[in-house]
Protein backbone atom coordinates (compact mmCIF):
# COMPACT_ATOMS: atom_id res chain seq x y z
CA UNK A 1 0.00 0.00 0.00
CA UNK A 2 1.46 3.53 -0.83
CA UNK A 3 2.17 5.41 2.18
CA UNK A 4 0.61 8.58 3.05
CA UNK A 5 2.85 11.79 1.92
CA UNK A 6 4.30 14.23 4.59
CA UNK A 7 5.63 16.99 4.21
CA UNK A 8 7.00 20.22 6.57
CA UNK A 9 9.74 22.45 6.40
CA UNK A 10 12.08 24.99 8.81
CA UNK A 11 13.20 28.29 7.62
CA UNK A 12 16.67 28.99 8.13
CA UNK A 13 16.65 31.90 10.24
CA UNK A 14 18.62 31.17 13.01
CA UNK A 15 18.61 28.56 15.84
CA UNK A 16 16.23 26.22 16.36
CA UNK A 17 14.67 26.21 19.66
CA UNK A 18 11.55 24.19 22.33
CA UNK A 19 8.96 25.90 19.88
CA UNK A 20 10.59 24.21 16.57
CA UNK A 21 11.63 21.04 18.22
CA UNK A 22 7.69 20.59 19.89
CA UNK A 23 5.24 22.62 17.74
CA UNK A 24 6.87 20.81 14.45
CA UNK A 25 10.57 18.19 14.53
CA UNK A 26 9.13 15.75 17.64
CA UNK A 27 6.24 14.93 14.73
CA UNK A 28 8.67 14.63 12.26
CA UNK A 29 10.90 11.93 14.07
CA UNK A 30 7.45 10.02 14.97
CA UNK A 31 6.35 10.26 11.26
CA UNK A 32 9.23 8.67 9.49
CA UNK A 33 8.71 5.38 9.84
CA UNK A 34 5.24 5.33 8.71
CA UNK A 35 4.80 7.71 6.63
CA UNK A 36 6.50 8.61 2.95
CA UNK A 37 8.01 12.25 4.40
CA UNK A 38 9.97 14.88 2.93
CA UNK A 39 11.29 17.22 5.10
CA UNK A 40 13.35 20.54 4.06
CA UNK A 41 15.29 24.22 5.04
CA UNK A 42 13.36 27.00 3.83
CA UNK A 43 16.30 29.10 2.43
CA UNK A 44 13.94 31.02 -0.15
CA UNK A 45 11.70 31.67 2.77
CA UNK A 46 14.56 33.14 4.86
CA UNK A 47 15.19 35.66 1.68
CA UNK A 48 12.10 37.57 2.61
CA UNK A 49 12.96 38.24 5.93
CA UNK A 50 17.37 38.09 6.05
CA UNK A 51 18.50 39.68 2.62
CA UNK A 52 21.74 39.55 4.05
CA UNK A 53 23.42 36.08 3.19
CA UNK A 54 26.33 35.77 5.16
CA UNK A 55 25.18 33.75 7.72
CA UNK A 56 22.46 31.49 5.56
CA UNK A 57 24.91 28.56 4.36
CA UNK A 58 25.97 28.21 8.44
CA UNK A 59 22.18 28.50 9.03
CA UNK A 60 21.20 26.02 6.66
CA UNK A 61 23.67 23.39 7.68
CA UNK A 62 22.36 23.99 11.22
CA UNK A 63 18.88 23.59 10.51
CA UNK A 64 20.24 20.25 9.10
CA UNK A 65 22.47 19.10 11.58
CA UNK A 66 19.72 19.41 14.49
CA UNK A 67 17.22 18.07 12.57
CA UNK A 68 19.41 14.57 12.27
CA UNK A 69 20.33 15.53 16.17
CA UNK A 70 16.72 15.37 17.33
CA UNK A 71 16.52 11.97 15.62
CA UNK A 72 15.50 12.28 12.15
CA UNK A 73 17.49 9.33 9.57
CA UNK A 74 18.00 10.59 5.88
CA UNK A 75 17.48 7.44 5.35
CA UNK A 76 14.19 7.03 5.88
CA UNK A 77 12.96 10.86 5.16
CA UNK A 78 13.53 13.09 2.82
CA UNK A 79 15.97 15.74 4.17
CA UNK A 80 16.51 18.52 1.93
CA UNK A 81 17.00 22.29 0.90
CA UNK A 82 14.59 24.38 -0.81
CA UNK A 83 16.80 26.17 -3.50
CA UNK A 84 17.82 22.72 -4.43
CA UNK A 85 14.47 21.96 -5.96
CA UNK A 86 14.07 24.16 -8.96
CA UNK A 87 10.12 22.69 -9.75
CA UNK A 88 8.99 24.70 -6.54
CA UNK A 89 9.77 28.08 -8.25
CA UNK A 90 7.45 26.49 -11.33
CA UNK A 91 4.79 25.69 -9.36
CA UNK A 92 5.10 29.18 -6.60
CA UNK A 93 4.90 31.02 -10.48
CA UNK A 94 2.12 29.29 -11.63
CA UNK A 95 -0.02 29.09 -8.15
CA UNK A 96 0.85 32.90 -7.96
CA UNK A 97 -2.03 32.90 -10.72
CA UNK A 98 -4.87 31.78 -8.62
CA UNK A 99 -3.72 33.89 -5.15
CA UNK A 100 -5.89 37.32 -5.24
CA UNK A 101 -3.65 40.53 -3.47
CA UNK A 102 -6.40 40.96 -1.34
CA UNK A 103 -6.22 37.96 0.72
CA UNK A 104 -2.59 37.76 0.83
CA UNK A 105 -2.96 41.68 2.01
CA UNK A 106 -4.91 39.98 4.97
CA UNK A 107 -2.79 37.14 6.16
CA UNK A 108 -1.51 37.85 9.68
CA UNK A 109 1.79 37.26 9.39
CA UNK A 110 2.12 39.33 6.37
CA UNK A 111 0.95 42.07 8.47
CA UNK A 112 3.28 41.43 11.65
CA UNK A 113 6.46 41.65 9.20
CA UNK A 114 4.80 44.71 7.68
CA UNK A 115 5.06 45.96 11.43
CA UNK A 116 8.37 44.32 11.88
CA UNK A 117 10.03 45.88 8.40
CA UNK A 118 8.42 48.70 6.85
CA UNK A 119 11.86 49.53 5.20
CA UNK A 120 11.23 45.77 3.19
CA UNK A 121 7.86 45.36 2.55
CA UNK A 122 9.18 42.78 -0.81
CA UNK A 123 6.94 41.24 -3.00
CA UNK A 124 8.21 37.67 -1.76
CA UNK A 125 6.75 38.54 1.59
CA UNK A 126 3.06 39.52 0.27
CA UNK A 127 3.48 35.88 -1.62
CA UNK A 128 5.09 34.09 1.20
CA UNK A 129 1.99 31.59 1.59
CA UNK A 130 1.88 30.68 -1.86
CA UNK A 131 5.81 29.56 -2.03
CA UNK A 132 4.69 27.62 0.87
CA UNK A 133 1.38 26.07 -1.00
CA UNK A 134 4.12 25.20 -3.89
CA UNK A 135 6.41 23.57 -1.02
CA UNK A 136 3.42 21.12 -0.14
CA UNK A 137 1.56 20.80 -3.23
CA UNK A 138 4.64 19.88 -5.15
CA UNK A 139 4.87 16.19 -3.63
CA UNK A 140 1.11 16.42 -3.33
CA UNK A 141 1.51 15.90 0.37
CA UNK A 142 -1.65 15.48 2.48
CA UNK A 143 -0.01 15.98 6.80
CA UNK A 144 1.95 18.71 7.56
CA UNK A 145 3.28 18.54 10.70
CA UNK A 146 3.58 22.28 11.87
CA UNK A 147 3.01 24.86 14.74
CA UNK A 148 -0.18 26.93 15.50
CA UNK A 149 1.45 30.00 13.90
CA UNK A 150 1.35 27.82 10.92
CA UNK A 151 -2.26 27.13 10.87
CA UNK A 152 -3.41 31.02 8.81
CA UNK A 153 -0.95 29.54 5.71
CA UNK A 154 -1.85 25.90 5.86
CA UNK A 155 -5.76 27.20 5.53
CA UNK A 156 -4.34 29.23 2.10
CA UNK A 157 -2.82 25.79 1.29
CA UNK A 158 -5.89 24.21 0.26
CA UNK A 159 -7.94 26.88 -0.47
CA UNK A 160 -4.94 27.15 -3.55
CA UNK A 161 -5.12 23.91 -4.04
CA UNK A 162 -9.35 23.65 -3.97
CA UNK A 163 -8.69 26.24 -6.89
CA UNK A 164 -6.32 24.39 -8.80
CA UNK A 165 -8.31 21.33 -8.83
CA UNK A 166 -11.56 23.32 -9.59
CA UNK A 167 -10.76 24.78 -12.66
CA UNK A 168 -8.02 22.11 -14.21
CA UNK A 169 -9.39 19.45 -12.74
CA UNK A 170 -7.74 17.49 -9.85
CA UNK A 171 -4.29 17.34 -9.12
CA UNK A 172 -3.55 17.84 -5.12
CA UNK A 173 -4.93 17.07 -2.10
CA UNK A 174 -6.02 19.41 0.28
CA UNK A 175 -3.41 19.53 3.15
CA UNK A 176 -3.82 19.46 6.49
CA UNK A 177 -2.04 20.94 9.57
CA UNK A 178 -1.17 17.58 12.13
CA UNK A 179 0.15 17.28 15.32
CA UNK A 180 -0.21 13.82 17.42
CA UNK A 181 -1.43 15.46 20.20
CA UNK A 182 -4.64 16.62 18.14
CA UNK A 183 -4.53 20.46 18.31
CA UNK A 184 -1.43 21.91 17.29
CA UNK A 185 1.54 23.37 19.87
CA UNK A 186 2.19 26.98 20.58
CA UNK A 187 5.39 27.34 23.29
CA UNK A 188 5.39 30.28 25.13
CA UNK A 189 8.59 32.48 25.23
CA UNK A 190 9.92 32.47 28.93
CA UNK A 191 8.82 35.87 29.77
CA UNK A 192 5.36 35.23 29.11
CA UNK A 193 5.15 37.81 26.24
CA UNK A 194 4.57 35.78 22.90
CA UNK A 195 5.97 32.70 21.66
CA UNK A 196 9.67 31.17 21.56
CA UNK A 197 10.73 32.32 18.55
CA UNK A 198 14.55 31.96 15.99
CA UNK A 199 15.19 35.16 15.87
CA UNK A 200 13.12 37.53 18.05
CA UNK A 201 13.49 38.10 22.13
CA UNK A 202 16.12 35.70 22.38
CA UNK A 203 16.67 35.44 26.31
CA UNK A 204 13.38 34.09 26.08
CA UNK A 205 14.10 31.39 23.84
CA UNK A 206 15.64 28.10 25.09
CA UNK A 207 17.70 27.28 21.53
CA UNK A 208 18.43 23.30 21.14
CA UNK A 209 22.14 25.30 20.79
CA UNK A 210 22.60 27.35 24.46
CA UNK A 211 25.08 25.77 26.49
CA UNK A 212 24.08 24.89 30.31
CA UNK A 213 24.92 27.91 31.81
CA UNK A 214 22.48 30.16 29.49
CA UNK A 215 19.98 27.39 30.00
CA UNK A 216 20.17 27.88 33.58
CA UNK A 217 20.43 31.53 33.47
CA UNK A 218 17.54 32.37 30.58
CA UNK A 219 15.18 30.07 33.14
CA UNK A 220 15.74 31.80 36.58
CA UNK A 221 15.12 34.83 34.41
CA UNK A 222 11.73 33.23 33.59
CA UNK A 223 9.00 36.03 35.21
CA UNK A 224 7.44 34.98 38.21
CA UNK A 225 5.61 36.16 41.84
CA UNK A 226 5.67 35.40 45.19
CA UNK A 227 2.82 33.34 44.66
CA UNK A 228 -0.91 32.71 45.34
CA UNK A 229 -2.43 33.59 48.31
CA UNK A 230 -5.72 31.87 47.80
CA UNK A 231 -6.09 28.14 47.11
CA UNK A 232 -6.49 26.78 43.89
CA UNK A 233 -6.81 30.22 42.56
CA UNK A 234 -6.08 30.62 38.65
CA UNK A 235 -2.73 31.05 37.03
CA UNK A 236 -1.95 34.66 36.08
CA UNK A 237 -0.69 33.48 31.92
CA UNK A 238 2.95 34.15 32.82
CA UNK A 239 2.71 31.08 35.56
CA UNK A 240 0.90 28.92 33.31
CA UNK A 241 3.01 29.44 30.54
CA UNK A 242 6.14 28.29 32.91
CA UNK A 243 3.49 24.94 34.15
CA UNK A 244 3.70 24.97 30.28
CA UNK A 245 7.29 24.73 29.60
CA UNK A 246 8.03 22.43 32.51
CA UNK A 247 4.84 19.70 31.18
CA UNK A 248 7.35 19.63 28.06
CA UNK A 249 10.37 18.01 29.59
CA UNK A 250 9.82 17.16 33.35
CA UNK A 251 8.55 14.00 34.60
CA UNK A 252 4.84 14.31 35.39
CA UNK A 253 5.55 13.47 39.48
CA UNK A 254 7.65 16.62 39.43
CA UNK A 255 4.72 18.97 37.60
CA UNK A 256 2.01 17.09 39.26
CA UNK A 257 4.04 18.02 42.49
CA UNK A 258 4.56 21.65 41.53
CA UNK A 259 0.75 22.19 40.59
CA UNK A 260 -0.43 20.33 44.35
CA UNK A 261 2.39 22.68 45.71
CA UNK A 262 0.63 26.03 43.64
CA UNK A 263 -2.94 24.90 44.78
CA UNK A 264 -2.31 25.19 48.48
CA UNK A 265 -0.31 28.07 48.04
CA UNK A 266 3.19 26.63 49.38
CA UNK A 267 4.74 26.75 45.68
CA UNK A 268 8.50 28.48 45.79
CA UNK A 269 9.08 29.74 41.97
CA UNK A 270 12.41 29.72 42.67
CA UNK A 271 12.53 25.89 43.46
CA UNK A 272 10.48 25.14 40.60
CA UNK A 273 12.66 27.25 38.32
CA UNK A 274 15.49 25.13 39.32
CA UNK A 275 13.94 22.08 39.04
CA UNK A 276 12.61 23.33 34.86
CA UNK A 277 16.33 24.25 34.78
CA UNK A 278 17.92 20.94 35.36
CA UNK A 279 15.15 19.12 33.25
CA UNK A 280 15.77 21.59 30.54
CA UNK A 281 19.67 20.98 30.39
CA UNK A 282 19.27 17.01 30.68
CA UNK A 283 16.67 17.52 27.62
CA UNK A 284 19.09 19.90 25.48
CA UNK A 285 22.41 18.69 26.39
CA UNK A 286 22.69 15.42 24.30
CA UNK A 287 20.97 17.14 21.15
CA UNK A 288 23.76 20.50 21.30
CA UNK A 289 26.44 17.74 21.57
CA UNK A 290 24.97 15.55 18.77
CA UNK A 291 24.14 18.65 16.74
CA UNK A 292 28.02 20.12 16.57
CA UNK A 293 29.67 16.58 15.62
CA UNK A 294 26.81 16.55 12.94
CA UNK A 295 27.53 20.02 12.21
CA UNK A 296 30.92 19.61 11.93
CA UNK A 297 30.98 16.79 8.92
CA UNK A 298 30.60 18.88 6.07
CA UNK A 299 30.83 15.78 4.20
CA UNK A 300 27.64 14.11 5.78
CA UNK A 301 25.77 16.34 5.13
CA UNK A 302 26.66 17.61 1.49
CA UNK A 303 25.37 14.04 0.97
CA UNK A 304 22.30 14.27 2.72
CA UNK A 305 21.68 17.11 0.74
CA UNK A 306 22.00 15.79 -2.67
CA UNK A 307 20.71 12.33 -2.21
CA UNK A 308 17.35 14.63 -0.66
CA UNK A 309 17.73 16.71 -3.54
CA UNK A 310 17.88 13.79 -5.60
CA UNK A 311 14.56 12.61 -4.66
CA UNK A 312 12.85 15.59 -3.84
CA UNK A 313 13.05 16.55 -7.23
CA UNK A 314 12.17 12.85 -8.67
CA UNK A 315 8.70 13.75 -6.95
CA UNK A 316 8.44 17.21 -7.72
CA UNK A 317 8.84 16.83 -11.42
CA UNK A 318 6.26 14.40 -11.39
CA UNK A 319 3.59 17.08 -9.92
CA UNK A 320 4.79 19.46 -12.52
CA UNK A 321 4.40 17.05 -15.66
CA UNK A 322 0.91 16.43 -13.86
CA UNK A 323 0.17 20.25 -13.89
CA UNK A 324 1.42 21.14 -16.86
CA UNK A 325 -0.57 18.97 -18.56
CA UNK A 326 -4.24 19.68 -16.93
CA UNK A 327 -3.00 23.17 -17.21
CA UNK A 328 -2.91 22.61 -21.18
CA UNK A 329 0.97 23.80 -21.28
CA UNK A 330 1.21 21.37 -23.51
CA UNK A 331 1.88 22.05 -27.07
CA UNK A 332 3.48 19.44 -29.23
P1 LIG B 1 9.51 28.33 11.10
O1 LIG B 1 10.87 28.17 10.53
O2 LIG B 1 9.16 29.63 11.69
O3 LIG B 1 9.24 27.22 12.20
C1 LIG B 1 9.46 25.84 11.93
C2 LIG B 1 8.40 25.03 12.63
O4 LIG B 1 8.42 25.28 14.03
C3 LIG B 1 7.12 25.68 14.48
N1 LIG B 1 7.26 26.69 15.56
C4 LIG B 1 6.65 26.61 16.73
N2 LIG B 1 5.79 25.69 17.23
C5 LIG B 1 5.36 25.87 18.50
N3 LIG B 1 5.73 26.93 19.28
C6 LIG B 1 6.58 27.87 18.82
N4 LIG B 1 6.96 28.87 19.62
C7 LIG B 1 7.07 27.74 17.49
N5 LIG B 1 7.90 28.48 16.71
C8 LIG B 1 8.01 27.82 15.53
C9 LIG B 1 6.44 26.28 13.25
O5 LIG B 1 5.04 26.22 13.38
C10 LIG B 1 6.98 25.38 12.16
O6 LIG B 1 6.22 24.20 12.06
N6 LIG B 1 6.56 29.02 7.10
C11 LIG B 1 7.30 28.02 7.88
C12 LIG B 1 8.30 27.24 7.06
C13 LIG B 1 7.73 26.58 5.86
C14 LIG B 1 6.85 25.46 5.84
C15 LIG B 1 6.60 25.21 4.47
C16 LIG B 1 6.27 24.69 6.85
C17 LIG B 1 7.96 26.94 4.57
N7 LIG B 1 7.29 26.13 3.75
C18 LIG B 1 5.73 24.15 4.08
C19 LIG B 1 5.40 23.63 6.45
C20 LIG B 1 5.16 23.40 5.08
C21 LIG B 1 8.04 28.72 8.99
O7 LIG B 1 8.36 29.88 8.92
O8 LIG B 1 8.43 27.92 10.00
Amino acid sequence: MQKEVVLSGIRSTGFLHLGNYFGAMRNYVRMQDDFDCYFFVADWHALTTHPDTKELRNSVLRVLAENIACGLDPEKACLYVQSHVPEIAELYMLLNMLAYKGELEKTTTFKDKVRLQPQNVNAGLLTYPVLMAADILVHRAFKVPVGKDQEQHLEMARNFAQRFNHRYGDVFPEPVAFNFGESLVKVPSLDGAGKMSKSENQMATLYLADDDELIRKKVMKAKSDSGPTEPNSDKPDYIENLFQLMRLVSKKETVDQFEADYNNCTIRYGDMKKQMAEDMVAFIAPIREKAAAIYADEKYLAEVMQTGAEKARKSAGATLALVREHMGLKYF
